[in-house]
């Protein structure tokens, strides 16, 4: 049986060597194509990261089941785990050369979290969870910050590509926590995102609508770096994606509070 441990380091290469394609491309000529809606984009980058990633593992473990963005995955009877991939997570700020993109790999066993990779290949920043042997950052353990008041949090947020037209659409929402909290920022990778709250640099974070390759390893690495994480209702459905908030534990009534307040 493979370990979170072996898992994370397999992740990691993996995520290192997508990691290298994209600082290579970045801020070049790329080619770029809309997926669902006319602003959901991907790039040959998230294309060629995800191939990689995928050749990786079916070399080491062709008889795991592999779930990834781009859809180059799939599932395998008997798997013993399953990889879900974000080969490119914030491919919006990829496509206009603003530097903050990642790679995220989460690793389950049985359907629960068993390890997760994030890295950022601009700041040589490797975000890595084993399931209950808590979270580091390039290999130095990390902590969600202490603030207990949202009126000294810096919360982070982002939206979905359908919010040009659903009523779904989080505005709502974020004018109640910008009344409430010290600021937001809206930074393009959620599960980015999730590692800043990891690291004590975002307090809180919520989003809806999220897939279960941009949360995968974000929530362990929240989760074993001391916070909390749920649904929007206080629900364990971060997993599978869907609404997700991550905080500090200490502010997850708080953000539980507004959202359920706000229409
Ligand atoms: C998106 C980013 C973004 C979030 C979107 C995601 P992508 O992922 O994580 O921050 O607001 O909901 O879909 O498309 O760049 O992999
Ligand atoms: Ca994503
Ligand atoms: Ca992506």
């Amino acid at each position: 049986m493979m370990t979170g441990a072996e898992a994370v380091a397999l992740a990691s290469r993996l995520a290192r060597e997508a990691g290298a394609i994209q600082r290579e491309r970045y801020s070049t000529v790329l080619e770029i194509r809309t997926k669902g809606t006319s602003i959901d984009l991907v790039t040959e980058v998230d294309l060629a990261c995800e191939a990689l990633i995928i050749a990786g593992l079916r070399e080491t473990r062709p008889h795991d089941s592999i779930l990834a963005e781009e859809g180059g995955g799939g599932e395998q009877e008997g798997a013993e785990l399953r990889w879900v991939i974000d080969p490119l997570d914030g491919t919006t700020n990829y496509a206009h050369a603003y530097p903050r993109f990642c790679v995220s790999i989460g690793v389950e066993r049985s359907g629960e979290p068993l390890a997760g990779v994030v890295y950022d290949p601009l700041l040589d920043e490797l975000f890595t969870a084993v399931r209950g042997e808590g979270a580091r950052l390039n290999g130095a353990p990390i902590h969600v910050s202490a603030e207990p008041k949202l009126e000294r949090a810096l919360l982070c947020t982002g939206f979905a590509y359908d919010v040009q037209r659903s009523r779904d659409d989080n505005v709502a929402e974020f004018a109640a926590f910008l009344k409430a909290a010290q600021a937001i920022r809206r930074d393009g990778s959620a599960a980015l995102d999730l590692c800043y709250v990891a690291a004590g640099r975002f307090d809180a974070f919520w989003e809806f609508k999220l897939k279960p390759w941009d949360v995968a390893a974000g929530c362990l690495i929240v989760e074993e770096a001391g916070g909390r994480t749920s649904d929007a209702q206080g629900g364990a459905s971060h997993w599978g994606g869907r609404s997700v908030v991550a905080s500090n534990a200490v502010l997850h009534p708080a953000m539980l509070d507004i959202l359920g307040h706000t229409p």
